[in-house]
């Protein structure tokens, strides 16, 4: 079956929904999600979004925070871009109708406060901003009469002009996705195909993300020929809840930022050894710190500390963790909750300019797939859904003003399922994703050393192999798609790793334990075989 659209969005997070609305009054949209429309990490999203909303605040502040957290490596015209435009987003949203907590008084938006951020900056639905975005675009998406929505479709790859041997400047002209439902591969032919599909944390095996965040996007653009940037830099959350009940449930920064406090199993407080910004320095650093605890103790777990703060105040701020946090048994307004860090945030991804194009023509990345240079090695927070934000209106400008192309009438070949069969050994698929998970999280997480890193080379070269045999030999599954994707997106976390022989931001290694202050800092930027710059 082919389908023919304007626009192929893939991702139906807050940059494929915002992308998506402010197109749809002008070209056709197909939206493609692989679960329901509204499962991914905005849905998740508890903090908020980092804007200049009070006259006290400044570009400049918040462009030199985002400097600062991102260790040096920051594009700082897209940093300034960005942040410049957050506000006119943010008054988007609001038009769209997500209802943002206001303070007591009633008269402004309350904002809060996170690690990094020397200013209260954070415009928050209480702890669910995510839910309050994502259910909010979600409903304008689905009443909209230009936007057809195909829940439960993996986009399997993306099709190129060079994929089909044409020799020309290679373009997107679509996607092959797979209908879950009826276990069948479509065509989906486009005049602009978006990678909107979200990060990759979950390569390790502790993370704050859902099921989606698998890398399909970077994976994809990767075989379509894009370059990919920084892959070494995966964020790890400081906070998330440890319990063997709660699977990835996040703690806010915002806790922090309201004055929680970090403690060791004794009670003691132990983030002023680290850092004088103490509980709101940036993630990497409360992340390493905790780590570093945690190892020096043998412990399982720190805990964060808020019940000195009035019960109401607490109840009213954070609801969802409050209530969550009951269910497990633990009552904040009156103890410390344990917490772990885990991978939360994929600051590389697809190289792309300020218009959300990438390396091929007529395809675009977005959101937490793209790398558009704003976070460097260490993204600060709430800044994510800000990103995704102003790049689908750049993107959404970019695309409009280009008009019609000239693929409307190439003929795409169908998916090829002559030679594969049903898999006899879906196991393999199992133990492969548990390996790989595991092993990312042993040798690749919060401090790295050159000989855990050669280790996990090893290791995922073997699966790629492995797992190319059993792609090129049965019929795809989505559980077989996703293990691809994450063994190429581990493969590109490695090798950005090995490539960097320093420790900076996020990225931390034994074997070169400082800042090369020497040479100018440098985005490692990996190049895919045969790569061909745009002309
Ligand atoms: P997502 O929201 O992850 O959406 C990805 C979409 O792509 C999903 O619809 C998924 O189904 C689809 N998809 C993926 N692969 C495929 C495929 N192969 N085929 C079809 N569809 C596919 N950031 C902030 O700025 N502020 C916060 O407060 C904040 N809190 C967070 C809390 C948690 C628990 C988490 C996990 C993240 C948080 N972040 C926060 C980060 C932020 O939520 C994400 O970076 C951002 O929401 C990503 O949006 P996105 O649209 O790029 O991707
Ligand atoms: C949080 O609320 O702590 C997450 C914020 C973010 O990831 O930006």
């Amino acid at each position: 079956m082919q389908h023919n659209t304007d626009i192929l969005i893939i991702g139906g997070g807050a940059a494929g929904l915002s992308l998506a609305l402010r197109l749809a009054d002008t070209l056709h949209i197909s939206l493609i999600s692989k679960g329901i429309l509204r499962e991914g990490s905005t849905l998740y999203a508890q903090g908020g979004v980092a804007a200049v909303l009070d006259p006290k605040d400044s570009i400049e502040s918040h462009v030199q925070d985002t400097l600062t957290a991102g260790a040096n490596l920051c594009n700082e015209d897209i940093v300034r871009f960005t942040v410049e435009h957050g506000a006119e987003n943010i008054e988007w949203l609001i038009q769209q109708g997500i209802e943002f907590t206001r303070t007591t008084n009633n008269k402004d938006y309350h904002l809060t406060r996170e690690g990094g951020h020397s200013q209260r900056r954070i415009i928050h639905a209480q702890d669910a901003s995510g839910r309050a975005i994502e259910t909010t675009l979600e409903h304008k998406v689905r009443t909209h009469p230009n936007i057809e929505i195909y829940e439960h479709h993996n986009a399997i790859d993306l099709i190129t002009t060079a994929k089909m041997g044409k020799h020309c400047n290679n373009s997107c002209l679509g996607a092959y996705i797979l209908d879950r439902k009826f276990n069948r591969v479509e065509v989906f032919h486009a005049k602009h195909t978006i990678v909107a599909t979200g990060g990759a944390s979950k390569v390790y095996l502790y993370t704050s993300n859902p099921d989606t965040s698998t890398g399909d996007g970077i994976a994809m653009a990767w075989r379509a020929g894009c370059r990919v940037a920084n892959m070494e830099f995966n964020q790890f959350h400081p906070t998330c809840l440890y319990h063997s009940d709660a699977k990835s449930f996040l703690i806010t920064e915002a806790v922090r930022g309201e004055g929680g406090i970090l403690r060791l199993p004794d009670g003691t407080p132990f983030m002023k050894k680290f850092d004088k910004r103490a509980e709101l320095a940036p993630r990497d650093i409360v992340a390493r710190a905790i780590d570093h605890e945690m190892k020096r103790l043998g412990t399982e777990c720190v805990y964060l500390d808020i019940s000195h703060k009035p019960a109401k105040f607490i109840i009213r701020m954070f609801p969802t963790i409050y209530k969550r946090c009951l269910e497990l048994g633990i009552d904040i307004t009156k103890e410390p909750i344990p917490v772990v860090p885990a991978a939360h945030y994929t600051c590389g991804g697809v190289v792309t300019d300020i218009n959300g194009q990438t390396d091929v023509n007529q395809l675009y990345a977005i959101g937490e797939a793209a790398f558009t240079g704003l976070h460097g090695a260490n993204r600060m927070a709430s800044n994510s859904i800000l990103e995704c934000l102003v790049f689908a209106q750049s993107a959404s400008k970019h695309i409009l003003k280009q008009g019609k192309n000239k693929t409307d009438n190439i003929e795409l070949p169908s998916w090829d399922e002559s030679r594969v069969t049903d898999s006899d050994e879906e196991v393999v698929v199992t133990h492969n994703w548990d390996e790989l998970r595991r092993f990312m999280w042993d040798y690749v997480g919060i401090v790295r050393t050159n000989k855990r890193l050669k280790r996990a080379k090893s290791r995922v070269n073997l699966l790629l192999k492995e797992i190319d045999e059993y792609y090129g030999n049965f019929r795809v599954t989505s559980d077989l798609l996703e293990l691809r994707n994450l063994a190429m997106v581990a493969d590109l976390i490695i090798q950005s790793a090995i490539d960097r022989r320093e420790s900076r931001g996020l990225h931390y290694t034994l074997d070169h334990p400082n800042l090369n202050e020497e040479d100018k800092p440098e985005n490692t930027i990996l190049r895919p075989m045969g790569f061909v710059p745009k002309t």
